[in-house]
């Protein structure tokens, strides 16, 4: 067909959702491993009239300026922090993201990792692998002793859908829960989240679960002084963005014993480096960026990104846009 559109792909996606999209357009996917790199990634979206891409890939303004074909733009991810989204709005390009899809498995992490943490589970498992449960230490009064999770206290810091579906787990776990956000949600209210300002919930809280955008007003958000006003002996867990965190600090704190602990599943630079001093500490728990990470969300996500981007090259208005000042009636 002359006229079919051409799709830009920067990974394979799971499930039959690029076959759909095959149908209607033709597909020139990035066959590399991993990411491509920038100048493969400009190229390989030069001249196309979509782009389907990840959160790993930067869509910034120079990337958008060299694709003036571009009609439609849709990221596998609900997360939009890597895409320049006002050179899109400004040029009046659609920019297509996952929210909802992921949100109960995004929360199913939250929640594991800070059991993870509170019970020691990653340690106590590294401990018995390495030999070290003999019958002398069978079972000891003292050994490998977490925190109780039920009874204590959580802080949600930004109640949207995903804080929501923390704070709901927490509930069934018997935890009190504490909510801050910028806009508080009547509803969040009424499943039983009491909102407090960001600096109460800080003092107060057991375990702070991180579930807000990466903007400009919350990059650093849990900043030295944040992380100085949390409870001593308190937790953190963080499956939002690294930069969310000022890691430098919070690794102080951890070093100084000021905190518990931290589960993270997302950090300041992706890869985490190897000398980072996160790796040489005690009471961590680190996971690769998984919180989207089951194959049902996954094929969700693949589906929903090829259902924005054909939309877009359609003319329609994408069912999940991220910057919905694009269109008429926003
Ligand atoms: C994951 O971090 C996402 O934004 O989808």
């Amino acid at each position: 067909m002359p006229d079919e559109p051409i799709v830009a792909v920067t990974r394979g996606l799971p499930g039959g959702a690029l076959e759909r999209l095959g149908e209607v357009a033709g597909i020139r996917l990035w066959e590399g491993v991993g990411a491509p790199p920038p100048h493969a990634l400009r190229s390989l979206a030069r001249g196309a009239d979509g782009l389907l891409c990840m959160l790993t890939d930067r869509i910034d303004a120079g990337l958008l300026a060299a694709c003036p074909r571009l009609q439609a733009l849709s990221s596998c991810s609900v997360g939009v922090d890597h895409v320049d989204l006002a050179a899109a709005t400004a040029r009046g390009l659609p920019v297509g993201h996952t929210p909802g899809v992921l949100t109960e498995t995004t929360a199913d992490l939250a929640f594991a990792l800070l059991l993870a943490l509170a019970r020691r589970v990653p340690e106590a498992e590294r401990w018995l692998r390495a030999g070290s449960w003999t019958p002398q230490r069978r079972w000891e009064p003292d050994l490998l002793l977490g925190r109780d999770v039920h009874g204590a206290t959580l802080g949600v810091v930004g109640v949207g859908a995903i804080g929501r579906a923390v704070a709901r787990r927490a509930r069934g776990f018997g935890m009190r829960v504490l909510g801050w956000s910028r806009h508080p949600k009547r509803e969040a209210a009424d499943e039983g989240v009491h909102f407090v300002d960001l600096e109460r919930l800080l003092a107060d809280a057991d375990f702070v679960s991180l579930h807000v955008a990466l903007t400009p007003q919350t990059r650093h958000l849990v900043d030295a002084a944040a992380l100085a006003r949390m409870k001593p002996g308190s937790c953190l867990v963080n499956t939002s963005r690294g930069e969310v965190v000022d890691e430098a600090a919070l690794a102080e704190a951890l070093a100084a014993g000021r905190l518990g602990g931290a589960a993270l599943d997302v950090f300041e630079q992706e890869p985490l480096a190897p000398d980072s001093p996160l790796l040489g500490l005690k009471g961590l728990v680190l996971t690769p960026h998984i919180g989207s990470a089951s194959v049902a969300t996954r094929r969700r996500m693949a589906e929903l990104s090829v259902e924005n981007l054909l939309a877009g090259l359609a003319g329609r208005r994408m069912p999940h846009c991220a910057n919905p000042e694009v269109y008429a009636n926003p």
